[in-house]
């Protein structure tokens, strides 16, 4: 294998991590982008995978499709692929690679798979893309730290609203400035209940609808109530804000839409409101703390965020220095979350093409 190509290794292989091969195989142009990607390693909860030519991806999916497994058919040549019976045998046991992905669930207790895989990883020298949370909620100081160390790079910005580039803006492009607050819809799965709900569908219905696309949470009360959207706003807050202890998910008051009811919506509407999930940091008045919520409002209708309706998302920083800049984006399905892991890899520095 050429060291010009990309060895990635995905740790899940469900919707983000499908997505994400169907995107190396449907884009063309530019070439030399995307011809350089071998995914090389994957598992899902079955066990793992390795190839070191780098797997077929349209086989891979047909495969997984057909059987639900990633473990591999005889289509290909069986002697080049190891059998791992999890992700960290396997990522222990594989000669180098580039770039670990972690599209594996979110598991608060102890973050793992995901969170055992990339702190391996990272000791081993590879780079880490995260779309999976939870490492980050739960230890992002450690891994922030530990990627310094190896000399590494860390990249999640399709952890927060999808293909929105929340971190890459707020890190990059709003630098030196200082949050007044930072405020936003980050849950597609939430907003699309509540808008579906204004307009007399059922919750059930909206939610699984959303399912369908592969939008909700593989468990869906982590949408529902509030803790999606949290985990979002603890890594926003540690990422962007200029705060000296990470903060922590128990930090963020958190509370959900399970209780919002069709009146709560019909009611805000006739005084011109509609209740929306928001997320805010906020500066206390002596720009001194920061506070965390997370919960339903009334947002005047016609505003930035009471404009967000259905699967939108949407942030604004309110900063010192640039003023307030507003970001949203429209998200029907999964490719755009895809799409911020490839963008996330392909902006290493170590794979930036010449
Ligand atoms: N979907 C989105 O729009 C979206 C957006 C932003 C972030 N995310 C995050 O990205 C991650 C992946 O989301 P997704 O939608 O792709 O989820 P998903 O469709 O449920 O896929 C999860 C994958 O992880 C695998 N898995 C489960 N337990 C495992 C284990 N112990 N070791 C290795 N693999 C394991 C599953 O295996 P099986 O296939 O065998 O079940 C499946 O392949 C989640 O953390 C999610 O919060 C998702």
């Amino acid at each position: 294998m050429e060291s010009t190509h990309i060895k990635v290794v995905l740790v899940g292989f469900g919707s983000v991590s499908q997505h994400f091969c169907k995107i190396i195989l449907l884009k063309q142009r530019p070439k030399k982008l995307f011809e350089r990607i071998r995914v090389v390693g994957v598992c899902d909860s079955s066990g793992a995978i390795y190839d070191e030519n780098g797997f077929s991806l349209q086989q891979l999916l047909n495969h997984k499709e057909k059987t639900g497994l990633v473990e591999f058919a005889s289509t290909q040549n069986q002697e080049q692929i190891r059998s791992f019976k999890d992700a960290e045998e396997m990522v222990k046991s594989i000669p180098s690679y580039d770039v670990l992905v972690d599209a594996s669930p979110v598991n608060l207790n102890d973050g793992n798979p995901g969170l055992q895989c990339a702190r391996i990883s990272i000791a081993r020298g590879a780079n880490v893309v995260f779309a999976n949370k939870a490492p980050l909620v739960l230890d992002y100081k450690g891994l922030h730290d530990l990627a310094i160390e190896q000399k590494v790079e860390i990249a999640f910005s399709a952890t927060v609203c999808g293909g929105l580039p929340v971190i890459n803006v707020g890190q990059r492009d709003l630098v030196g400035a200082d949050f007044v607050s930072i405020k936003g819809i980050f849950n597609s799965t939430t907003n699309y209940i509540l808008s579906q709900m204004e307009l007399g569908n059922s919750r059930e219905h909206a939610l699984a609808e959303a399912q369908k696309t592969g939008i909700a949470e593989a468990d869906p009360h982590l949408d529902v109530a509030g803790i999606d959207t949290a985990n979002k706003l603890v890594i926003i807050a540690n990422s962007l804000l200029k705060i000296d202890t990470p903060i922590r998910l128990e930090q963020v008051v958190i509370c959900g839409i399970e209780k919002i009811s069709k009146q709560d919506l019909d009611s805000a509407k006739a005084e011109g409101y509609t209740i929306k999930l928001v997320a805010s940091a906020t500066m206390d008045k002596n720009m001194k703390k920061y506070s965390y919520t997370v919960a339903p409002e009334r947002v005047e209708i016609d505003s930035f965020l009471g404009r967000a309706s259905n699967t939108d998302m949407c942030i604004c920083f309110e900063t010192d220095i640039y003023e307030t800049i507003s970001m949203k984006t429209n998200e029907t399905g999964v490719f755009p979350t895809s799409a911020a892991v490839l963008r996330d890899i392909l902006n290493m520095k170590r794979f930036k093409l010449k």
